[in-house]
């Protein structure tokens, strides 16, 4: 095969995937079905992708967490800016979600179930050593106690590290100084329906 046709070949082949991991009609769907679950009508965009990828810190002996993984989209940006799939974990609910992930990310760590109980999902040798985690579950949604659910669940097997969210939200999709968390805004774009920033929360004091 020629260069040309090679690229040419590559470009084809990373549409294909991208349609293939996004799966609009399975996200809409969902969220038809349990609105307050998904958050979203549609999958992120490359967009908001990219910046949550660029925040993402791992230190090669240890993996990313990604919350709420949907049809795959921010899974698939990370294996493409260089996470390898077995050191992405990635948990979502919905069990036809869960299957579509296996599917389509050949390799990655999918593990169907529910965030709240992250320390008895995560396996044991993992714990601790979570470089990032991605929490894509809608918490501005949930009524304050069970936010802090997700964020102890989090702290217990990524302590001190606090964890990613993106959120449609204008100010802070969470009440920081309640759950004792540090906020900062790191990216933001219009490029989203709706659009969205990235926040990172950490533990403060
Ligand atoms: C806003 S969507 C994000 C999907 C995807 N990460 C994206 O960016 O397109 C939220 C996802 O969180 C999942 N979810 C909601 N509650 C969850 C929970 N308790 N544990 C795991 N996943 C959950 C939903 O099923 C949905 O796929």
């Amino acid at each position: 095969m020629t260069q040309s046709a090679l690229s040419q070949n590559t470009v084809i082949r990373s549409r294909d995937t991208a349609k293939e991991v996004s799966n609009a009609g399975m996200f809409f769907r969902r969220w038809l079905a349990n609105p307050l679950q998904m958050g979203s009508i549609v999958p992120s965009s490359p967009a908001l992708c990219q910046r949550v990828v660029r925040n993402v810190r791992r230190a090669e002996d240890e993996i990313v967490l990604e919350l709420g993984a949907g049809t795959g989209v921010i899974s698939q940006a990370l294996l493409d800016g260089g996470v390898p799939a077995n050191r992405l974990y990635v948990v979502e609910i919905v069990p036809a979600m869960a299957r579509h992930l296996r599917d389509v990310l050949p390799g990655v760590n999918v593990i169907e179930g529910d965030a709240r109980h992250l320390p008895d999902l995560l396996p044991a040798h993992w714990q601790g050593k979570v470089g990032t985690v991605i929490c894509g579950v809608p918490l501005v949604l949930l009524p304050k106690p069970e936010q802090r659910r997700f964020i102890d669940a989090i702290e217990a097997v990524a302590p001190g590290r606090g964890f990613l969210h993106y959120s449609y939200c204008a100010t802070s999709p969470l009440p920081a100084k309640l759950h004792t968390l540090g906020a900062k805004r790191e990216a933001w774009t219009p490029l989203n329906f709706p659009p969205a920033s990235v926040w990172r929360y950490t533990p403060a004091g």
